[in-house]
């Protein structure tokens, strides 16, 4: 048993020049959910978000991969920036609009020196931090955000926990997801129950080996209230999608919306 968050590979697997060229491939194919939601999808979130805040925000998209999001909240009139860590994202989403100010920041590391009214991270990147990462991005993220300011974020539910299971496969691949060449991979589905917390590990030889450990929190409400109490935040509102709706029967992940005190 691997013990939680002995291992974080996140800005590894984003930053890989060869991995972060399959991810991009992967944003912009809309046919699989591996790093970025559907088109329609990524759509109507923008309109929700637009339509929840006031109008002319400055809004940062924290992980905003290629730009899928704000470049269409940057046409809706916001002042918008990009955090990325991804040259490879960032390059592709700059050449598709100069008017939202891109910055290759670590968020968890890195401050934004930008007054923001609005702060998002979409694709349950929040939960895919370790807790004091994530307790340093909150904290650096509440110094950012004006008072009142807003914060979107989607996390996977504790029902989406309940769906998942411990597993082991293995594969071979060719010019694949990790390297070039030959790579024969295992991966494995590790579940820790009594946090909530999921594992997904995969080992990558080929050429040379890489090992990517991907953490994922589920949380329910009721922890998502007493974190962001922690670090002066009030949730404010909560949504089964990110498209504003609100069906909780069999939620994957709730879409959190929490204010700067
Ligand atoms: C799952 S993708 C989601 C991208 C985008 N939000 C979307 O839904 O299309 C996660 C993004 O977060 C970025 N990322 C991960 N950790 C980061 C960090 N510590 N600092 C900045 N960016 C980071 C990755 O490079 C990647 O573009």
């Amino acid at each position: 048993m691997i013990d939680p968050y002995s291992k974080i590979t996140t800005i590894d697997m984003w930053s890989d020049p060869y991995i972060s060229k399959q991810m991009l491939k992967h944003h912009l194919s809309f046919d699989n959910y591996i790093a970025s939601r559907r088109y329609q999808t990524i759509k109507k979130t923008v309109e929700f978000i637009h339509s929840y805040i006031a109008p002319r925000q400055r809004l940062c998209d924290f992980g905003c991969g290629p730009g899928l999001y704000t470049n269409v909240l940057q046409q809706k009139g916001h002042r918008v920036y990009g955090v990325d860590i991804s040259t490879t994202s960032l390059d592709y989403a700059k050449s598709h609009n100069k008017h939202v100010t891109y910055k290759q920041l670590n968020y968890i590391t890195d401050t934004l020196n930008q007054p923001l009214d609005v702060a998002m991270m979409i694709w349950c990147d929040f939960g895919a931090m370790a807790p004091e990462a994530r307790s340093q991005f909150l904290r650096n993220l509440h110094q950012t955000l004006v008072p009142g300011g807003l914060f979107f974020f989607d996390v996977f539910s504790e029902k989406r926990f309940q769906t998942l299971e411990e597993s082991y496969t293995s594969k071979e691949e060719i010019d694949g997801f990790f390297m070039e060449g030959p790579v024969s991979i295992e991966s494995r589905m590790v579940l820790y129950p009594e946090l909530g917390l999921s594992l997904s590990y995969d080992k990558a030889v080929g050429q040379k080996i890489i090992e990517l450990f991907n953490w994922d929190k589920h949380y329910t409400i009721e922890e998502l209230e007493i974190l962001l109490h922690d670090y002066n935040f009030e949730l404010v509102d909560y949504f089964s999608d990110t498209t504003g709706q609100t069906d909780f029967t069999d939620n994957e992940l709730y879409f959190v919306v929490a204010k700067r005190i």
